[in-house]
């Protein structure tokens, strides 16, 4: 493999986050937070030079995770230096699948608060003085790290103090970072003032727009060695002005440093071969038996059970980034067709209020689900035809990956890792769902009528189906991706 440089040699790298499952999972960063780590250290050392990624996670101690740390963890204490004065702070360490887990405990990462919380004061001094932490732990003698990873606003001080440091010789210049964006527009808005408490000082780069130099993310973003985008095509969206929440000349500037890599699915938790939740569990081989699950689902949701009638679904947040205000107008004008929908999730209450009353007013054709239900959202997707993503942007997402994997074909807005996950219906023979170009309710329902129509062609449907559960979404080729970029920083 020519791309991974023959000098070989272990790479020590600190995974840093504010969220990984299975200790504290809120959402997408969660999932990747875990999964990545983990792909990279199962990766073999002929598959990238001979080397050896050792990579280490690293997360704040909130209540629910210090739970999981068994009694026998082994935990060690050292300060950290912080505009607010020296900081007495815990380290607790542990192991998840073989993978070192550290967990950082101080009076400045408050238990028994949720991760993300409305103050966003609070949250930033607990989320930058983690990241100083981390820091710190990374050049303390016997750590001695290659790679810093940080991810999102939350731990993107991380590059900007090491780029610091490394100026006035206090860090290494070996040490090198690298920043992930899932979310560009959260930028870590509110911050300024837990910024000056701890003493880090506003960015003065002068290729930042003004407002930027005083934000966590655009700060990192300036000083990381690498920048990634979860998929290829949002690394290219974020340069333009549509996409680029303002920063897209300062992204466009840093080009040769950004690049795209898609996330991954973890195969092992979505199986639908393995996955007890559903009635009858299904491969490729025996896709036939998935229509019990609908009929079973159908009949759970109290909704007429007739495995004819397409089920329509949607799962996630209930909020503007996910278009559901788009689904739902879109089904109003789809209301002279036979179809089925089950809207699951949570969010904005004005968007959860509008999904109830499409079930008032369509009792017969809709179930709207305010809860967040993991359970039953695996019987969603082994149950239901076709999952409806309308995103207004999709750093990656991963919904439509589990759906493909089980067989629920996804319908979603051409944008981000959506474009790069799914191949659009049309003369393809190897697609896999349906993409529509303009973000609007009659896109959408003209797309959701084209996927009806595509439907009740059994043969057309199947092979959909077959397409999608056979693409392969395993972490192994993010975590290539991911290791070429730290060997060859
Ligand atoms: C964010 C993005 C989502 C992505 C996830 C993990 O939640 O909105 O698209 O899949 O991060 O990278």
């Amino acid at each position: 493999m020519s791309e991974f440089s023959a000098d070989r040699k272990r790479i020590k790298c600190l995974f840093t986050a504010v969220e990984a499952d299975p200790l504290v999972k809120v959402g997408g960063l969660g999932d990747v937070a875990f999964s990545l780590p983990n792909a990279l250290r199962n990766l073999h050392p002929d598959e990238i030079g001979g080397h050896e990624i050792d990579v280490r996670l690293i997360l704040p101690c909130y209540s629910t995770a210090c739970h999981s740390v068994s009694e026998s963890s082994r935990k060690t204490h050292f300060d950290v230096m912080t505009g607010l004065g020296v900081i007495p702070t815990t380290i607790f360490m542990t192991e998840i699948k073989n993978m070192p887990v550290y967990l950082i405990s101080s009076d400045l990462i408050p238990q028994n608060t949720s991760v993300y919380t409305s103050d966003s004061y609070k949250d930033g001094l607990k989320f930058l003085f983690f990241s100083q932490a981390a820091l710190q732990l990374a050049i303390t003698p016997g750590w001695d790290m290659d790679v810093l990873h940080a991810n999102d606003w939350h731990t993107a001080i991380i590059p900007y103090l090491l780029k610091g440091g490394k100026r006035t010789g206090i860090y290494p210049k070996k040490m090198k970072s690298i920043l992930t964006i899932h979310n560009l527009p959260f930028m870590g808005a509110g911050t300024q003032t837990a910024l000056r408490d701890l003493g880090i000082p506003f960015s003065n780069d002068r290729k930042l727009p003004a407002w930027a130099r005083r934000l966590p993310l655009p700060m990192g973003l300036s000083a990381s060695d690498r920048i990634v985008a979860v998929s290829p095509s949002y690394a290219s969206e974020i340069q333009t002005p549509e996409y680029g929440n303002d920063l897209n000349d300062f992204l466009n500037s840093r080009s040769d440093r950004l690049s795209g890599i898609i996330n991954g699915l973890d195969t092992e938790l979505w199986d639908p071969s393995t996955d007890h939740e559903l009635n009858v569990q299904f491969s490729t081989q025996t896709l036939p038996d998935r229509h019990h699950n609908k009929t079973v689902l159908q009949k759970e949701l109290a909704l007429e059970e007739n495995s004819d009638i397409p089920l329509l679904a949607f799962i996630g947040r209930m909020d503007q980034q996910k278009g559901i205000d788009l689904i739902i107008d879109a089904l109003r004008l789809l209301t002279k067709q036979s179809w089925q929908a089950v809207l699951l999730g949570t969010g904005n209450t004005v968007l959860e209020k509008q999904a109830l009353q499409l079930q008032t007013d369509f009792p017969d054709k809709v179930r709207a689900i305010i809860k967040f239900d993991s359970h039953l959202s695996r019987r969603i997707y082994g149950g239901a035809d076709i999952l409806m993503m309308p995103s207004r942007y999709e750093p990656c997402g991963l919904a439509q990956m589990i759906a493909m994997r089980y067989g629920c074909v996804p319908l979603a807005h051409a944008t981000g890792g959506l474009i790069d996950t799914i191949t659009d219906y049309g003369q393809n023979i190897d697609a896999t769902g349906f993409l529509f170009e303009d973000c609007t309710a009659t896109e959408l329902a003209k797309t959701i009528k084209q996927a009806l129509n595509v439907y009740k062609i059994k043969p057309e449907w199947i092979k959909l189906q077959r397409n999608g559960m056979k693409k392969d979404f395993s972490w192994h080729q993010s975590a290539l991706s991911y290791a070429n970029l730290y060997i060859n920083i």
